[in-house]
């Protein structure tokens, strides 16, 4: 018996022993930080367009801080990461990381010292940045002004804080490597592709994710809930009554709006305004034909002309008197604003008919807009709705959430709407950036 216990344990030490050995990793010898010279001008003007498609300054600034200095706070179902100072700080930041600690960093979620990286940190899909993109950024990065901005301490309790519990995370979920370009679609499909799953990331936000916060494999794109957004589904699954065709997913990419669906608010809008927009129209039109391709939208738009006739007619039932009690609201709140006659409707007055926050199985999207409107700079640059925080109850706002989902859309109500809007109005509208 003691002969089989011990042998036990031996074994349990083995794969203990096995586990420290393949997950440790190696520091990487600090390096003197590179004279800004050293790098083109070209190569660091190239690494500032990619720095904004990959959103580093989005993640890397605290609200009101130093740009690229870190300490904007990740809210995560285990607890509350710090993005990090990536400026040229040799003692807070990277400035002595070499270029190959960075680029295993952004390949391999693994920091200089040899630490494992927290997955709120995009790797699982910049590990697909190619090396040429990754000699830019580092450029890039290496040529801002160092600010001093130690780390601060993140809220993960007890296991989930431990670093090297990632290697297991790594094991299961993380699979390494760069992009690999399929042969059969055109060089603008693979361009798209490579900027939408690597430093785009797009799935961050529009792919489910599992209990372990990975997103789903084999549901990319699905739609999903994330830091009190719901955001669409890209795929075929998208239920906007007008598909999104390639010329209409470009617009909405580089304006933030598109006539036929409606306008990035929330955290689309930085995606589109502080992201995307250096990328040249050529990047733009690339991406747009990779997710009209995986949308499906060419045999989907046949029925573009019926969806934007039922637009029209609902718009003009709802001024009818007597339609509907609720009708009455939306006259009232919204309809000086929100009414069409005749196709295409303007993009300055989205047609909530054609809007995908209806369409959703989630209602989310539109409680948050209502309540916190969309403010100058998100959505359609230079042009705002209100917020009826104030001026709306809960009871107002989920009777006519009901009342536009159940007069345009053809879809079943959304369930418990009062309590939905009671808990996003206590969410306050920070919980919206
Ligand atoms: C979605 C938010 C997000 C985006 C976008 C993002 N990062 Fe980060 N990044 C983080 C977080 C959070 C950490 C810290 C992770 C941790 O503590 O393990 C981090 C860590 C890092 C680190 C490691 C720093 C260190 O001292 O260990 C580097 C390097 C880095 N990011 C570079 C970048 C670059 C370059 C980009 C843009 C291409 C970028 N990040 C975009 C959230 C983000
Ligand atoms: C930080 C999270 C985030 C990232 C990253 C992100 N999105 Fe979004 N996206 C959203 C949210 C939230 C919405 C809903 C916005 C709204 O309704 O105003 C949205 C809306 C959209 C829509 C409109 C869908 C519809 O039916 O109304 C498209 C198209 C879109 N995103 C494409 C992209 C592409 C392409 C990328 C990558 C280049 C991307 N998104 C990256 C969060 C994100
Ligand atoms: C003063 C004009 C005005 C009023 C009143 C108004 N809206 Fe809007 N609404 C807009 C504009 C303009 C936009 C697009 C804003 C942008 O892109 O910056 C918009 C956008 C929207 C969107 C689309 C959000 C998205 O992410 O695509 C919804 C949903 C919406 N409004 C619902 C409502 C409802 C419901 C009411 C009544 C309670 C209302 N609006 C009242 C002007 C208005």
């Amino acid at each position: 018996m003691k002969r089989v216990f011990i042998g036990f344990l031996g074994v349990v030490a083995v794969i203990f022993i096995g586990f420290f050995v393949i997950a440790w990793r190696p520091s990487i010898a600090p390096a003197p930080l590179p004279a800004a010279n050293s790098f083109s001008p070209v190569l660091v003007a190239k690494g500032a367009v990619l720095a904004g498609a990959g959103y580093c300054a989005v993640c890397h600034t605290a609200s009101g801080g130093q740009p690229y200095a870190g300490g904007y706070a990740l809210a995560t179902p285990f607890g509350v990461i710090y993005s990090l100072n990536i400026t040229p700080d040799p003692q807070t930041g990277i400035g002595n990381w070499s270029e190959a600690a960075f680029a295993r960093a952004m390949h391999a979620g693994v920091a200089r010292d040899g630490s494992y990286l927290f997955p709120a940190f995009p790797y699982d899909h910049f590990t697909k940045i190619n090396d040429d993109d990754i000699q830019a950024l580092y450029a890039y990065l290496m040529t801002l002004p160092p600010v001093n901005a130690p780390a601060k301490a993140d809220t993960l309790p007890f296991p989930f804080n431990i670093r090297y519990l990632q290697a297991g995370w790594q094991l299961l979920f993380f699979h390494g490597g760069r992009y690999q370009p399929d042969t059969t679609k055109s060089a603008a499909w693979n361009r798209g592709a490579y900027l939408a799953e690597s430093l785009s990331h797009c799935g961050g936000c529009h792919t489910p994710r599992n209990a372990f916060g990975a997103e789903e494999a084999g549901h990319e794109y699905a739609g999903a809930l994330i830091d009190g957004w719901y955001a669409p589904p890209l795929t075929a699954a998208n239920p906007a009554p007008v598909p999104w065709t390639r010329a209409e997913l470009f617009t909405y990419l580089r304006t933030g709006a598109s006539d036929v669906h409606g306008t990035a608010a929330g955290s689309m809008s930085p995606v589109v305004h502080t992201g995307l927009a250096k990328l040249p129209d050529a990047d733009i039109q690339a991406i747009a034909t990779y997710f009209s391709d995986i949308d499906g939208a060419a045999t989907r738009a046949v029925n573009t002309g019926t969806a934007l006739a039922n637009a029209i007619t609902a718009s003009a039932q709802s001024g009818q008197p007597g339609a509907d009690p609720d009708a009455h609201l939306y006259e009232n709140a919204c309809a000086s604003c929100h009414y069409n006659s005749a196709t295409p409707p303007p993009a300055v007055r989205p047609d909530l008919a054609l809007n995908t926050a209806l369409w959703l199985p989630d209602p989310t999207n539109f409680i948050r807009v209502v309540l916190n409107g969309i403010s100058l700079q998100d959505g359609m640059q230079g042009v705002m709705m209100p917020g009826f925080a104030n001026s709306m109850s809960d009871d107002q706002i989920a009777r006519l959430a009901a009342y536009l989902r159940r007069t345009r859309t053809n879809l079943t109500p959304w369930p418990d709407l009062q309590a939905k809007v009671a808990a996003i109005r206590a969410q306050g509208p920070e919980a919206s950036q």
